[in-house]
């Protein structure tokens, strides 16, 4: 197995070092948001100290270095997903990747969506808004295994506008088929949407291959800043979008009588874009790029595994994740007659980080789990098995005390 160096992973990311509540941090909360290494937040500031200027706009020397960083920043995510830079639209997150499609796709009463059961609130809100407009909004279930129920998927297509389904469920950490998912939709005549936030930061995935229509994903989770995102788009599917957000840098020629739109990217980038999130961002992909997403991959199922076959021996712990036949990097559970929060509450006297709660995900929560939260550890490329025994001994000594 190609193992990665997670110690010397871990020198690169400051915050790694701190205590809390006492403990050496152990932070596993990285489906919510990851850490940044010292590569991502240094950038930033030498972006702020040496290049800062609105670019596209001026012509002066800052603002021609600007516009080269933001359009460097583009051709580095696009090589990194196997898109063209044509392809990359920055928003702020996944959340609003998936709201610029529901918005720009002109979809109209009698059309119909087809979302699943497993879907974080960003890829099914905005599509059950648009029931205002008439448009119907089907759900593939999600069964026993944690998987998508899909022996009536082809049914459920039948004259489908659009497909929009998560790569991995940021609950039960299961990977869907997307490959097979995207192709059957097509061969259905329906356009595809990859729910990508919670894969793309942890696997190689290559857009080309995977075929989808749209692909969305968020920088804060791949290491990158915050309010950075992505929305795919390929270049077929572009000219099914209208305009999203209308105002500078988005138009070739205005005319109080005509106005000539640009071509997408800038078409779906309106006013003044996040441009030291981009340059962040294509840093982030610099550094994943240079260890190699297939060692993130191979290194987070092996500590997964580790921590599933450590928490077998819990008492009083409830799992509801891990079910599927591929499926990686999360572990959510309930000490039995604790609320989430308060076990969350609990680790965190330990330094341990967990999310709690419904995890923007309260059908899949409520409806199908059954249950009023869920606490969640989730991995990335910087934990490590000391940390997994430290969490396995904490939450066992919470489940012995409080749990019945
Ligand atoms: N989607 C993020 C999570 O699952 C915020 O925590």
């Amino acid at each position: 197995m190609v193992m990665i160096n997670v110690e010397e992973i871990r020198k690169d990311f400051p915050i790694l070092n701190r205590e809390i509540n006492n403990n050496r941090l152990i932070y596993f909360d990285n489906a919510a948001t990851s850490q940044k290494p010292k590569q991502v937040i240094d950038g930033i500031k030498y972006f702020y100290e040496n290049i800062n200027a609105n670019p596209i706009r001026s012509i002066h020397t800052l603002a021609a270095e600007s516009t080269q960083a933001y359009n460097d920043a583009r051709e580095k995510v696009a090589r990194f997903i196997n898109a063209e830079p044509e392809e990359i639209i920055f928003t702020r997150n996944a959340t609003e990747s998936i709201n610029l499609v529901s918005f720009a796709l002109p979809l109209k009463q009698g059309d119909t969506v087809l979302t699943t059961y497993m879907e974080h609130h960003s890829n099914l809100l905005p599509w059950l808004r648009l029931k205002d407009r008439g448009v119907k909004v089907d759900l593939v279930n999600v069964d026993e295994n944690d998987e998508l129920d899909m022996s009536r998927y082809d049914e459920l297509t039948k004259d489908v506008r659009l497909v929009t389904v998560t790569h991995v469920s940021n609950v039960t950490g299961t990977i869907n088929d997307v490959d097979k998912i995207v192709r059957r939709a097509h061969e259905n005549g329906s356009l595809a949407l990859i729910d990508a936030a919670q894969s793309i930061p942890h696997m190689k995935f290559d857009v080309k291959k995977t075929g989808a229509d749209f692909v969305a994903f968020s920088g804060h989770k791949m290491l990158g800043p915050f309010g950075i995102g992505v929305l795919y788009a390929r270049k077929d599917a572009e000219k099914s979008l209208s305009p999203f957000l209308t105002g500078g840098e988005m138009i070739k020629d205005v005319k109080l009588s005509r106005i000539v739109y640009e071509n997408a990217p800038a078409l779906f980038e309106a006013g003044t874009q996040n441009i030291e999130g981009a340059y962040g961002l294509g840093l982030a992909v610099d550094y994943l790029s240079k260890i190699g997403m297939e060692n993130i991959e191979t290194y987070e199922k092996d500590l997964t595994q580790y921590l599933y076959n450590k928490a077998k021996g819990l008492k009083n712990v409830e799992v509801y994740s891990g079910k599927s036949r591929n499926f990686m990097g999360i572990f959510s559970f309930n000490v039995k007659g604790l609320h989430s929060h308060d076990t969350a509450y609990l680790l965190d006297k330990k330094g341990i980080a967990v999310r709690s709660g419904f995890h923007c995900a309260q059908p899949l929560i409520e409806d199908k789990l059954k249950q009023p939260g869920a606490a969640r550890a989730s991995l990335y490329l910087y934990n490590t098995r000391e940390e997994v025994d430290k969490f396995i001994d904490e939450l066992g000594s919470i489940a012995e005390k409080y749990g019945r």
